[in-house]
């Protein structure tokens, strides 16, 4: 595992809603190393951040127009140039996205491989030979060249061409992987990450990095995958190719995979980290289901763990995680985030108390923790926003809130691009004044992860109860420390062997006698 991944905390900013510097009402570059010293304060070692090149905007900036350009709405290349500076001033290293799926119809590559007339791009994205042949998704009839293009996400984001797992016949036009053909793009690629790497960047979030090689991937994301390896062999490759040439040239960069296969994305492929997304089988019934809340489910899946109702279990999440820890030995590491810009927010409709339980849980669970912005101040989901192609995901991508006056400081104009939440309490003001908010607790949290070599990601870890309370145990065969949580409303009792109470939260010590409130948590040293 790369060596500072193993006890780092990582923090996702949305660069539209951090700061806004210069009163336009959305967030910018300027503004974000305004607000470095904040971060910094967080104590978080790397920053995450989503993409602020050229783009129209229509998939919240992952539809790219240029990769060398940073958007009018967020600066210049020397605002760039400057916050990254800045950050690396405080020691805190500067993770980009980097979204090689598909870029924008905006994009110049894209423009010329429309043409009709065979030209350096015509290989550069996916189309096929005519413009009546049909594949699933393929948008057809729009431009002049005899083919339809396939999109990746949206119509606007159509396919980078890595090539397809396989030949077909029936299908000429569909190239193999290795297809000499495709080296030009995967060498625009390489650029792309030598250009930042070289204004000293520290790594890359790889978005779709899974998904790169067309009919290259057949999973069911609600099972287990062990029998992933003949359908991907396009994918290991390719990753081979750019992993080995980068990895050759620069030294200590993150690889982070959007991927949520780490087993795949790690170990066969190369990467240090992989998320685990929320909407899943293992990871729905922490915090993402909001069903016991009687809200419309986003997903459908059993109790919340992190629940007052104590009806969940921790079953799923940590037999998954178990699994993953045997599969990727000290190759890497998973993050499960606390939130992402595509995510409903951790914390809506949940007590201070309970979303202080998950934070002490995902920052001592043996895993590479990551924030995403807000969550540290119990931003709550905003259901009826939709901008920048987000739809519902946009209610995560509201302006970050630093204090209690007008929009919410997070900028002086009139009306941002976003509303501000005016839910009291939610602001950095005011949480820095209390030593119990979210904020400082997640600060306190952050520094004790620091501290206990026991809590680093390479450490050992034992659960020996999934219910209420979660109790598990960290090592690193010097020390041990045993966590408790308790997110349900009933109060009980335990008996724990231990020697410090290193943190905890609603707990009453009578000796070996441990009594556990409402919402509580206790970290101990054994
Ligand atoms: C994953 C990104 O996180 C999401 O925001 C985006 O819409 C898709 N990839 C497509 O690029
Ligand atoms: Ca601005």
């Amino acid at each position: 595992m790369l060596k500072w991944i193993d006890n780092a905390v990582f923090y996702e900013i949305y660069p539209t809603s951090f700061y806004d510097s210069n009163g336009d009402g959305i967030g910018d570059l300027r503004g974000i190393a305004e607000k470095a010293d904040y971060v910094k304060s967080l104590g978080v070692d790397a920053v995450w951040f989503n993409p602020f090149f050229k783009s129209p905007f229509k998939d919240g900036g992952y539809d790219v127009a240029d990769y060398y350009e940073i958007d009018k709405r967020f600066g210049t290349m020397e605002d760039f140039e400057y916050m990254v500076k800045v950050f690396k001033e405080k020691g805190i290293k500067i993770i980009l996205d980097l979204v090689i799926g598909h870029t924008s119809d905006k994009h110049k590559w894209f423009k010329k491989s429309t043409l009709a007339k065979k030209n350096k791009y015509y290989d550069y994205y996916v189309w096929t030979d005519d413009v009546n042949t049909s594949y699933p998704g393929a948008i057809r009839g729009l431009y002049y060249r005899n083919g339809g293009y396939v999109p990746n996400y949206y119509a606007s984001q159509p396919a980078l061409n890595y090539g397809f797992n396989q030949l077909d016949e029936k299908a000429p036009w569909k190239l193999h992987y290795k297809d000499e053909r495709l080296r030009p793009l995967r060498e625009e690629i390489l650029n792309i990450m030598r250009f930042y790497f070289d204004k000293g960047i520290d790594g890359f979030r790889v978005d779709l990095a899974g998904h790169l090689i067309k009919e290259g991937q057949v999973f069911d994301y609600d099972k287990y995958y062990d029998d992933y390896d003949e359908k991907t062999d396009g994918i290991q490759w390719l990753w081979g190719q750019l992993l080995g040439t980068i990895r050759k040239e620069y030294k200590d960069k993150v690889f982070i995979a959007e991927w949520d296969i780490p087993q795949l994305a790690i170990t066969k492929c190369g990467f240090d980290m992989d998320f685990l997304t929320h909407d899943t089988f293992y990871f729905g019934d922490l915090y993402r289901n909001e069903k016991d809340l009687n809200l419309s489910p986003y997903f459908e899946r059993g109790d919340n763990y992190f629940s007052p109702n104590g009806k969940g279990t921790l079953d799923n999440f940590v037999h998954y995680v178990e699994y993953l820890y045997g599969k990727l030995g000290d190759k890497g590491m998973f993050t499960a985030p606390t939130g992402t810009h595509d995510e409903v927010r951790m914390s809506t409709r949940k007590s201070p108390d309970l979303i202080k339980c998950i934070f002490a849980f995902m920052l001592t669970l043996k895993q590479v923790p990551m924030i995403y912005y807000g969550d540290e101040i119990g931003i709550e989901h905003n259901y009826s926003v939709s901008k920048d192609g987000g739809g519902k995901r946009t209610g995560a991508r509201t302006p970050m809130q630093w204090d209690n006056g007008k929009n919410r400081g997070f900028s002086t104009k009139k009306t941002t691009y976003l509303p501000t939440s005016d839910k009291v309490g939610q602001s950095v003001a005011e949480q820095e004044k209390d030593k119990n908010s979210i904020l400082n607790v997640v600060r306190d949290l952050i520094k004790i992860k620091k501290w206990y070599p026991a809590l680093k990601a390479s450490s050992d870890q034992t659960f020996i109860e999934k219910g209420y309370p979660a109790v598990f145990e960290r090592t690193d065969g010097k020390q041990t420390i045993t966590v408790l949580i308790n997110p349900s409303d009933t109060v009980i009792n335990k008996k724990v062997d231990y020697s410090k109470v290193i943190y905890s939260q609603n707990t009453q010590f009578d000796k070996d006698n441990i009594t556990l409130d409402k919402q509580s948590f206790a970290i101990l040293l054994k």
